[in-house]
């Protein structure tokens, strides 16, 4: 598949017929890209359950989505810290108990260049924490429900994957030694992804419904460089920001909902924007660098990722 199967302007929203009927969990969905993606499923008529952070910024995401939608619009909200581990098993523990079926998981919260080095309340180096290891675990605590519905996990990546070290850094997960925002960042959407590729075989292999998607959205206006970040980074991107080419955080909502919702889609695939530098332009597939397949590194991951977590997978 690519972005020309689905016409000159790749994937859009237009595919979507009705998802009444459907459920949808999404992390950190009160703004940017998950914001929008909440919206163009709202818009169908699915439910969205979203896993938030920030109780005040979530019932101001709910009021807007009800201003837009109706009152009857089927949007909630469960508190979930993906930097403290007992406040994902919590909000893993809520879903399972109140939501009766997930169609899809949608993994789209994250931290991004952290200027300083900073740690989760569980003591890991922020971005890994909290961008890896909390959806790790949240996955493997909702896993089960998914497989009821024959649903699918997305994991919303990031082209930074490439731009980092290119591998994992055993010996140093904190980056306690060489500490860098970007390439920190670029580390943790690496192991996200690598997770996720490595989740597909073993499903696969364990003859288990579940589909797993990767997908990156491409440049978007979203609040994702903030207060937090490297002061050059926040001037470069606000600059870029005013200029066309960074797309709108809707936009870089559509490879997310996408993968939750599309038809044949491929695993051991990449969908996103597949413009010029993969920043903008139609979605549909993008390269995918081999070092990301890489098993043996992957498999090391997933032992490390459970030991930390300590959660166990059973397959
Ligand atoms: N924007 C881009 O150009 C771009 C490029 C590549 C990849 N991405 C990826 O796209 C995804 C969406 O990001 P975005 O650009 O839409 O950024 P965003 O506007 O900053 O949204 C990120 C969301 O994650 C939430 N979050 C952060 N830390 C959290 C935590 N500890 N627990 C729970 N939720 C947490 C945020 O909550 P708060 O509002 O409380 O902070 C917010 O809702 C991310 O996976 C990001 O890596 C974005």
């Amino acid at each position: 598949m690519n972005a020309k199967e689905f016409g000159k302007r790749g994937w859009t929203p237009e595919r979507l017929g009705s998802l009444n009927g459907k459920t949808y969990v999404i992390t950190g969905a009160n703004t940017g890209a998950g914001f929008e993606a909440t919206k163009i499923l709202l818009s169908k008529g699915a439910e969205v359950i979203m896993l938030n952070r920030n109780e005040k910024k979530s019932n101001q995401a709910i009021a807007d989505l009800q201003e837009e939608f109706g009152a009857n619009t089927k949007v909630s909200f469960i508190q979930m810290d993906l930097a403290t581990l007992d406040s994902v098993r919590n909000a893993a523990q809520k879903v399972t108990n109140t939501v009766p079926k997930i169609d899809a998981l949608i993994c789209n919260a994250a931290v991004a260049q952290v200027a300083k080095q900073a740690f989760t309340s569980d003591g890991f180096e922020s971005q890994l924490g909290i961008n890896h290891y909390g959806h790790f675990l949240l996955i493997n605590l909702l896993f089960d429900k998914v497989e009821q519905s024959n649903g699918r996990i997305v994991i919303v990546g990031s082209e930074g994957y490439k731009m980092g070290l290119k591998t994992i850094q055993f010996e140093d997960m904190n980056w306690d030694k060489n500490y860098h925002p970007n390439k920190t960042y670029c580390h943790s959407k690496l192991a996200q992804i690598m997770f996720a590729y490595e989740l597909q075989h073993r499903i696969k292999k364990a003859n288990k419904e579940v589909k797993v998607y990767v997908c990156h959205p491409g440049a978007s206006k979203t609040s994702l460089i903030n207060k937090d970040t490297p002061f050059m980074t926040r001037v470069t991107w606000s600059i870029l920001s005013a200029s066309p080419m960074v797309q709108s955080a809707e936009k870089g909502a559509y490879p997310e909902v996408m993968c939750a919702t599309e038809n044949n889609l491929k695993q051991q695939a990449y969908y996103g924007p597949t413009g010029r530098m993969y920043w903008g332009g139609p979605v549909g597939e993008c390269k995918l660098e081999a070092f990301a397949l890489d098993r043996a590194v992957a498999g090391k991951l997933w032992n490390v990722s459970e030991k930390e977590t300590n959660c166990q997978w059973n397959f």
